[in-house]
């Protein structure tokens, strides 16, 4: 079971003509990397330990994005949805139900990722993004995190940003993000 993505409009509608499936590398290209983790498989509790080991993630939470579940649901709705950037990776692992993210493209169109059970992804420091729920209504996320979390959503424009500049240079330049990963 393969990640989907696809490119959607600026408010998240659809575009028209037939819904065309993104491969992987258009997420890589943008230094998006994803993982697979069965949540009701043993190994994959391993392979998360490794994950967590490799890049150094102390920190972990779960947080459930539901009407009952979240506090301020409305308020932290409204402004996951809002595009922004974090100084630092925004990584999330889909334990239960699903959810959209959108990122930004090379040529600043959305790409819209469908997370869902068992899909890891890790959002690079400064990439615009946002965050919503889908029809399901239901997402039962884990946060990773490197040090003391800070959630902060600077929301776009942050052109003078030093961590967006150097997203831009990693993502513009001739390495990438695509090589620079392997
Ligand atoms: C966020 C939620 C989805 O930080 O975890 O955008
Ligand atoms: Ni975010």
């Amino acid at each position: 079971m393969a990640l989907e993505a696809w490119m959607v409009g600026e408010k998240g509608e659809d575009l028209d003509g037939p819904k065309e499936l993104l491969p992987l590398s258009k997420l890589e290209e943008i230094g998006v990397l994803y993982w697979h983790l069965d949540p009701k498989k043993s190994e994959s509790k391993e392979e998360l330990t490794k994950i967590r080991k490799d890049r150094g993630y102390s920190y972990m939470d779960v947080i459930e994005i539901c009407p009952d579940k979240l506090e301020n649901y409305e308020e932290k709705v409204k402004n996951f949805f809002r595009e922004h950037i974090h100084t630092d990776e925004e990584i999330r692992y889909c334990l239960e139900g699903s959810g959209y993210f959108d990122v930004r493209d090379k040529d600043d169109k959305w790409i819209r990722i469908w997370i869902k059970e068992g899909d890891m992804i890790i959002l690079p420091a400064g990439i615009y993004h946002r965050f919503t729920v889908d029809s399901a209504n239901y997402a039962k996320l884990m946060r990773l995190f490197i040090g003391e979390p800070v959630w902060t959503a600077l929301n776009r424009p942050q052109d003078d940003n030093p961590v967006r500049q150097e997203y831009v240079k990693n993502v513009m330049g001739n390495t990438g993000f695509a090589l620079a990963a392997h």
